[in-house]
């Protein structure tokens, strides 16, 4: 598959079977991701794969997202995002911590496609309900929940914005 084409069969999944992801195909995604670039190569963040074999957190997390197919994933890799590790721009005091992680984690959506599995970057999560239920390593702030696994829909046509109006 060439890059283009790899692009193209990334989607955001939302319905997935309920099959284990191998370990070797688990490995091969987690150093895509640990490849990626970040600001002054600071790699502010951390990454938790949560399934089944811890079913309290598991459930925990899914309560934060409100709709109903959350239920049924498999597997969801919590990202997170270490402020104190980030760089900050100087000279607005912009940190990179966000940039840097969608960086991350997309190298993971993509990695996780080119190995046959699907995925969907969730943002959309109650923030204030995962601070309360969900247990975080100090310093750790969640920024997506990345379910991931075997799908179980096909993959939708693309709607994106004309290349005029994107390239000019
Ligand atoms: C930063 C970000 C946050 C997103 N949050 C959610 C979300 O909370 N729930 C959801 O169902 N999809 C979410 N998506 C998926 C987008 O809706 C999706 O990428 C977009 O519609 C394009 O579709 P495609 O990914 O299938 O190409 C998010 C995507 C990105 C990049």
């Amino acid at each position: 598959m060439n890059f283009k084409d790899l692009c193209q069969a990334r989607y955001s999944c939302r319905k997935y079977q309920n099959r284990p992801i191998e370990q070797e195909k688990m490995d091969y995604i987690r150093e895509c991701v640990r490849l990626a670039p970040s600001a002054v190569n600071r790699q502010p963040w951390r990454f938790i794969l949560v399934d089944e074999s811890q079913p309290e957190l598991f459930a925990r997390v899914k309560e934060t997202y409100h709709r109903d197919w959350i239920n049924d994933v498999p597997a969801i890799i919590l990202c997170m995002k270490v402020e104190s590790e980030c760089w900050t721009r100087r000279y607005d005091n912009k940190s990179h911590a966000d940039i840097d992680l969608a960086i991350a984690i997309e190298h993971l959506c993509l990695a996780a496609t080119e190995q046959g599995l699907a995925t969907c970057w969730v943002c959309n999560f109650d923030i204030n309900q995962f601070h309360d239920i969900v247990p975080m390593p100090e310093g750790m702030e969640p920024v997506a929940l990345i379910p991931i696994g075997y799908p179980a829909d096909e993959l939708a046509p693309k709607v994106r914005k004309a290349m005029e109006e994107v390239w000019q």
